[in-house]
């Protein structure tokens, strides 16, 4: 993984191109076969038919040949924290967040650990093809320097916050409701909107808050222009019950963050498997973000999420990896679990739906679709590129298969890390794979 150069040459791609149109309708889209990206300045200048676009004099073209030029991939919950703890057995989630993750993320109180975990984790994402992801850092304050000074030193847009919890954990991992406002605000003051990083106030889960730390978390959002806030929601049903026990008022789990003022316009909810049709109401009225987290969801055996309900209701969603209770950092694999759920509720997830969501669905979600997620004229320069011959087994199942459906759903049940080519951020080159 680079740093960006100094210099700015325009790049031209030539390959495939395919990027959504709608934030809502996944069949709205471009593709072109003999496409064209013009980068220039960070942005994107100009895409289309090859021959219809004007590459500047300056620009260094890049012929992909039939490689797939996607906008970068949008990860909506993931915990950088947590690369050491994917694929820790046996336990579900509350048992699995006391053995294995509250440990590991004791140790980020150290920059330096934080620091290599942080390079590691956008190295593993960029390699993946992710270009922007909604991030949960540690309890800790060097835990977001650590990963804000890498993504920016890179050139990324990322999301990125500081947990909060004053109860229900370690002494080591707890904050009180005034530290973990204060510390907040530094960090706010600190990185959001410097380069392309943006902040989100990040209580963990409504058990592990006192109404005290909720109500300023709640608070600070509301008294922070564009800044986010992520958490967890309706996960597994002890969590669920737990939940009920601690804030009785509320009328559902939703309901608790309703009550402290923390639904909104840039809040990100990670889950909401169990909702009821009044949570799923609330969270559409409220403008309140939900990112679906499939392999964490089967692998902690938290539920089956209904796409299909949240989607028809006009919610805002997206796919999260949700590493380390996710399995992987790989977008295929998590398309493919989104799928696979969605087979057990009676509802056939599109390819296009898919990579909707992954792109211009989850831009929407993150409230970043007029600037990432798309390929047009004046949307940062944010790029994938797909092989989508990665393997001999890929390359045998797309013999006479040519409607671009069927390409797209051979990549999300067979494909994996091979078959990213290479990822843009901000205009350059920041992963290639070694052939
Ligand atoms: N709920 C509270 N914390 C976490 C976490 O780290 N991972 C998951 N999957 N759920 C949570
Ligand atoms: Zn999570």
């Amino acid at each position: 993984m680079s740093a960006n150069p100094d210099i700015k040459a325009p790049l031209a791609l030539k390959g495939r191109v395919l990027t959504f149109n709608d934030v809502r309708d996944p069949g709205q889209y471009d593709y072109w076969e003999k496409g064209c990206v013009v980068l220039e300045n960070s942005h994107i200048s100009a895409v289309g038919e090859a021959g219809a676009v004007a590459i500047p004099d300056a620009a260094k073209v890049i012929d992909c040949g039939d490689d797939l030029i996607l906008p970068g991939f949008i990860d909506g919950h993931v915990h950088y924290p947590q690369m050491s703890v994917i694929a820790s057995y046996g336990a579900k989630l509350i048992d699995w967040l006391n053995a294995y993750t509250f440990p590991e993320e004791a140790k980020f109180s150290d920059e330096t650990y934080a620091k290599t975990a942080a390079k590691l984790f956008l190295a593993e994402s960029l390699r993946n093809g992710y270009t922007t992801n909604a991030v949960f850092c540690t309890t800790h304050p060097e835990s977001v320097d650590a990963f804000f000074t890498e993504a920016e030193r890179v050139g990324l847009r990322m999301m990125a916050g500081k947990v909060l919890m004053d109860r229900h954990v370690p002494d080591n991992l707890c904050d009180t409701a005034r530290s973990g406002y204060e510390q907040s605000k530094a960090l706010i003051k600190k990185w959001h909107g410097k380069g392309r990083n943006l902040y989100a106030i990040t209580p963990r889960f409504a058990p592990t808050s006192t109404p005290e730390q909720l109500e300023v978390a709640g608070a600070l959002y509301r008294e922070s222009d564009g800044v986010y806030v992520q958490s967890h929601v309706s996960e597994n049903i002890d969590e669920i019950n737990w939940v009920a026990e601690l804030f009785p008022e509320a009328d559902s789990y939703l309901d608790v963050y309703n009550r402290f003022n923390l639904l909104g316009p840039r809040t990100l909810y990670g889950h909401g498997i169990h909702f009821s049709d009044t949570d799923i109401a609330m969270a559409v009225e409220t403008d309140t973000s939900i990112v679906h987290c499939p392999t964490s969801n089967l692998f902690l055996g938290s539920g089956l999420f209904e796409y299909e309900k949240l989607n028809n209701a006009g919610a805002r969603l997206a796919l999260g990896t949700d590493v380390g209770g996710g399995t992987s950092l790989s977008p295929f694999a998590t398309m493919k679990a989104a799928y696979e759920i969605a087979q057990f509720r009676d509802y056939s997830l599109s390819p296009f739906a898919a990579f909707h969501l992954l792109t211009l669905g989850g831009a929407r979600a993150l409230h970043l679709d007029d600037k990432v997620g798309r390929l047009a004229p004046g949307y940062e320069a944010d790029l994938t590129v797909l092989n989508l011959n990665s393997t001999d087994l890929i390359h045998h199942r797309l013999q006479n298969v040519d409607s671009l459906a069927d390409i797209l759903f051979a990549q999300i049940v067979l494909a994996d890390d091979r078959a990213i080519r290479a990822t843009y951020a901000n205009g350059f080159e920041v992963y290639k794979r070694d052939e």
